[in-house]
């Protein structure tokens, strides 16, 4: 692997802030599987990519490698009219308003996660976040309840990931495939085809469910879904949709909570007045705070383009087939635009207001995150549940270091904390 590779894999932030401050804005890298991609930071150059319908920039194409997990019909992976077709199909059942009917199944999932924390010793918060998250998803999106199939379907997907996971199956082509006596990329297989029956079988079941059209989850609402044509999606389109709202949507936002508390545990005038804040009955330094936590910790680092034509790029000539990388991670940490950007200062958010060019932890244009209001709304409600339970501290003296795992920054240590007392 080249060096730029390694270190854009292995030393991610250091890396491309070196980039920056030697090239500037826009610069270059070459990677292994996406070729020569363009960097850019600057927000007037991201309004070009954000105001792009998916004509002369492809977002599917450059997400190809993950087509193995999300299948075909998955919205990240089209683009044009077979994307918005799909994005439209599902916009309604992520819409902001809807996402209070969650509260309940949010907090009960959270305490029943908490009250299994041990005191007194240190462990680490990302997966405790993460069994929270997934199940989040399996009820909410799915629409399981608790029972045998949702055991089921947890641990196999759970199976499923961590072996993609441990062996960084998903973002390499070139190990999509055995090696004599390794055989890892067939148990891979093996392992999403039980996954798959088992997604096939809920999706059959519940066609046939007679209380479909008064149920609230979202695999319900896209069963019922029509598209312009009044046609309804495939067996194959939902099953290529769960597996990618399960795959973009629970490490993602258990990652950033994992993150929040990184960050809030080792600030300790943030964290008090996020207290007394939350005592008082006020969340407006909550959400300053969640939005300043993914500003410095976006858990997603960049977005990518695939240019289908040459683009005019600021004062650069970017041409047809090479990818545009809009860094969210530099983006978010230019000083012009938030004074000292290693500092956490929820201040800087407490209007209320983000600029959608400056602030883009979920990507933007007609490619935004389908799930930035449920994930943002997750969080609103875990953290505080959490607050309310349990003294919690950081078992680190210093925040945790940034790890790149396949798309994603993570916490190196997983955010390890103590929790101290139980509240309630
Ligand atoms: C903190 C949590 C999350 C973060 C940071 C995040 C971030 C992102 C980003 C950066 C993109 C790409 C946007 C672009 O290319 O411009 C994206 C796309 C997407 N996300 Fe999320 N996401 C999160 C949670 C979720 C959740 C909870 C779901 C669903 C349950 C979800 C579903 C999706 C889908 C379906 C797309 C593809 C949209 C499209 O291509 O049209 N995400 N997300």
């Amino acid at each position: 692997m080249p060096l730029q590779a390694l270190l854009w894999e292995f030393r991610f932030p250091q890396f491309v802030e070196r980039c920056r401050q030697r090239y500037g804005d826009t610069f270059i890298v070459n990677l292994p599987v996406s070729g020569k991609v363009v960097s850019i930071c600057d927000p007037d150059l991201i309004r070009t990519v954000f105001a792009d319908h998916g004509d002369r920039m492809h977002a599917g194409e450059a997400n190809h490698v993950l087509e193995p997990a999300l299948g075909s019909h998955s919205v990240l992976l089209l683009d044009g009219t077979e994307h918005m077709r799909q994005r439209r199909l599902m916009l309604p059942s992520f819409r902001g308003d809807r996402m209070q009917r969650y509260s309940t199944l949010m907090t009960d999932i959270t305490a029943h996660e908490v009250d299994r924390w041990p005191l007194h010793r240190a462990f680490p918060l990302r997966p405790s976040m993460q069994a929270i998250t997934l199940q989040v998803i399996l009820r909410a999106v799915f629409g399981l309840r608790e029972g045998a199939v949702l055991t089921q379907l947890r641990d196999r997907i759970s199976r499923l990931l961590e072996l993609g996971q441990a062996s960084r199956l998903s973002l390499i082509p070139q190990l999509h495939r055995d090696f004599g006596p390794i055989r890892t990329w067939s148990r891979w297989l093996e392992l999403r085809g039980v996954v798959d029956e088992a997604l096939y079988g809920e999706i059959r079941r519940r066609r046939a469910a007679p209380d479909l059209a008064e149920r609230d989850d979202v695999l319900s609402l896209l069963l019922l879904a029509r598209d312009e044509q009044g046609e309804a999606m495939t067996d194959v389109e939902l099953r290529d949709q769960l597996m990618t709202l399960l795959l973009a949507g629970h490490e993602t936002t258990a990652t950033s909570l994992a993150w929040f508390f990184d960050l809030v545990l080792h600030e300790p005038a943030v964290e008090q007045r996020l207290h007394r804040d939350l005592a008082e009955g006020s969340t407006r330094y909550l959400e300053a705070t969640i939005k300043e936590t993914m500003r410095l910790r976006p858990v997603v680092p960049f977005i990518a383009r695939r240019l289908t034509e040459p683009v005019q790029i600021g004062s650069y000539r970017i041409p047809a087939g090479m990818v545009l990388v809009p860094s969210i991670y530099l983006t978010h940490h230019r000083a012009d635009i938030y004074p000292e950007p290693e500092q956490l200062r929820p201040e800087r958010f407490l209007d209320g207001r983000t600029d959608t060019l400056s602030w883009l932890p979920f990507g933007g244009g007609i490619r935004r995150c389908l799930g930035a209001s449920f994930a943002s709304y997750e969080m609103r409600v875990v953290v505080p549940e959490i607050l309310r339970r349990v003294r919690l501290r950081s078992a680190s003296p210093k925040r945790e270091a940034i790890r790149k795992r396949s798309v994603t920054l993570t916490p190196a240590r997983d955010t390890r904390v103590i929790a101290d007392e139980r509240l309630t």
